[in-house]
């Protein structure tokens, strides 16, 4: 066992032996080291004002997310190394490439946002060569800037590799370097934090997170945090003790075993989303709009699950997909598990089949078999970084002689649990997969929900466009040529 807190702050060692489970790390930097250059604007990961770049080791190579350092808790970055808006200007005074790109294109006229957009684009040059314009879009989605200056800001985007190269840069140049004293930081042992607020404990493997778990079965479980997080700034909830699972470097794995894909419970969104996009282009477009990257860089698959949310983007998708869940738990030759169909999870609002000891360790996702037809929707006010109004997903299996031999209809946003529609699917299956089979789905709909009403959508809204998803689904699978999607509309307009 451990009992400090230790992680890079640029390149200085900083240790902490006491720390508050869920101090976050904006409230760290700004109120204990005086680093004020991160600016706290909404305080719930929506506005990218506090973005930071923390770099972690991903199976022995170092890796560069941008995150929300309002919603993120201090003692989560134990082993990482955390880069603010503070550690850009060289030695020498000279702004960093990100920061004079901004300049030299306008991209700056408040000191609000600008940090937290120099932040992204940061993660973005550290990351990748040369960024499209739908990858600078995509990475700065979860920044808000109020007024509205964006064409500037995506300009510098574009314009950050050609001030000085990639390859030249300072913290690239340092990475070998910095990747040995992060492995250096990186041990087995357990962490145990104590701070007035409470614990906070970080296992490093499987076993030793189920034996926490057992002794502890009321501690909250931590993984992304981009739930819990909220539950602390916008909730003032007091969590103690509190478990955090990203230690676990099992938890994060996705292996491909065959007819199915195996996603580790801590596998984060922007992970998830390339190998979801092996299975289809559709998933591919609905995890693109899963939050904002620096949500995306945090959350996961287990967490999204696990937070039992009604309107949670993947559990209808992985419904539709027939996957499982794995739960575990200690027992007393080892680990026991449990493996259900993910919709049984969701036992009602809020509640799900999680016992006393339990975490989510995986989820299985099964590949589409020939002869099915899948499709994913999102539906939401926003079309960026904002959660569903509704969410669809559909998976159809045709027989041999062209009719519906199964159908899986899922959706979130519709009631209290991400559920099945019973009704219609009885309605689809034995007919052809035409207007009229849809239109007996469509109507069989309102047997199946009675929908939330709430700021998001009125329950009528909801209904109609839950009907409108499948006849998108029949116009997508027999009229390639028929544009439907916004995504594709929006290509076209800024790409031509
Ligand atoms: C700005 C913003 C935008 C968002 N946009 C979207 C969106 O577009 N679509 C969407 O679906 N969601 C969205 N969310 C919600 C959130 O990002 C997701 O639900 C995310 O997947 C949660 O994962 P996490 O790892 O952060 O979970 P956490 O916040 O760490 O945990 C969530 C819950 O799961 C539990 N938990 C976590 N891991 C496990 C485990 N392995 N076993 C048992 N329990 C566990 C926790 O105890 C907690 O109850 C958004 C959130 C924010 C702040
Ligand atoms: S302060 Fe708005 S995302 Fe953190
Ligand atoms: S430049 Fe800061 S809000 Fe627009």
């Amino acid at each position: 066992m451990r009992e400090s807190l230790r992680f890079l702050l640029g390149d200085k060692l900083v240790e902490i032996d006491r720390c508050d489970p869920t101090l976050t790390v904006l409230d760290w930097l700004r109120l204990d080291q005086r680093m004020t250059g991160t600016k706290e604007g909404c305080a719930e990961g929506d506005c990218g004002a506090c973005t930071v770049v923390v770099g972690r080791l991903d199976r022995g190579r170092m890796r560069y997310e941008a995150i929300n350092a309002c919603i993120r808790f201090l003692p989560t970055l134990d082993g990482c190394q955390l880069l603010t808006v503070e550690h850009l200007k060289g030695a020498d005074g000279a702004l960093h490439p990100v920061q004079q790109a901004m300049v030299e294109c306008h991209g700056s006229q408040c000191g609000f946002c600008t940090p937290g957009f120099v932040m992204s684009l940061l993660a973005l040059r550290l990351n990748e060569a040369e960024p499209g314009i739908g990858r600078i879009e995509d990475a700065l989605a979860g920044n808000l800037c109020r007024c509205t200056g964006y064409e500037p800001i995506i300009a510098a985007g574009r314009r950050m590799d050609e001030i000085a190269p990639r390859e030249a840069d300072r913290f690239l140049l340092e990475r070998e370097a910095v990747t040995t004293r992060l492995a250096a930081l990186n041990d087995h042992e357990t962490l145990v934090l104590q701070g007035d607020g409470g614990r906070f404990c970080a296992p490093a493997t499987v076993e030793a997170l189920a034996a926490l778990v057992a002794v502890h079965p009321q501690a909250t479980l931590v993984a992304g945090a981009t739930d819990v997080g909220l539950w602390v700034t916008k909730a003032m909830r007091h969590l103690d003790p509190v478990i955090y699972l990203g230690r676990v470097e099992a938890l994060r794995a996705i292996t491909d075993e065959g007819n199915h894909l195996r996603f580790g419970a801590m596998a984060g969104h922007i992970d998830v989303r390339t190998a979801l996009a092996e299975l289809s282009p559709q998933l591919d477009e609905l995890m693109r709009r899963f939050g904002g990257e620096q949500v995306r860089n945090a959350g996961t698959i287990g967490g999204n699950i696990a937070n039992g949310s009604p309107i949670g983007d993947l559990p209808p998708a992985l419904i539709a997909l027939d996957a499982t869940l794995v739960l575990a738990r200690r027992a007393e030759t080892g680990i026991a598990r449990r493996s259900i169909p993910l919709e049984s999870f969701f036992i009602e609002y809020r509640k799900q089949d999680r016992r006393p000891g339990e975490f989510a360790e995986a989820v299985l996702v099964p590949k589409l078999a020939q002869g099915m037809l899948f499709h994913a929707s999102k539906v939401s006010k926003r079309f960026d970084e904002d959660i569903s109004a509704v969410c669809g997903a559909f998976r159809l299996t045709l027989g041999s002689d062209g009719r519906i031999s199964e159908a899986r209809l899922a959706y979130g946003g519709m009631a209290g649990i991400p559920k099945r529609a019973a009704a219609a699917e009885a309605a689809l299956v034995g007919q052809r997969w035409n207007e009229t089979a849809v239109a007996a789905a469509v109507a069989a709909l309102s047997q199946d929900f009675t929908p939330l009403d709430d700021m998001r959508a009125s329950a009528h809204y909801r209904l109609k466009i839950a009907g409108n998803l499948l006849r998108r689904f029949l116009i997508e699978t027999t009229q390639a040529q028929t544009q439907t999607r916004v995504a594709g509309l929006l290509a076209e307009a800024v790409h031509g």
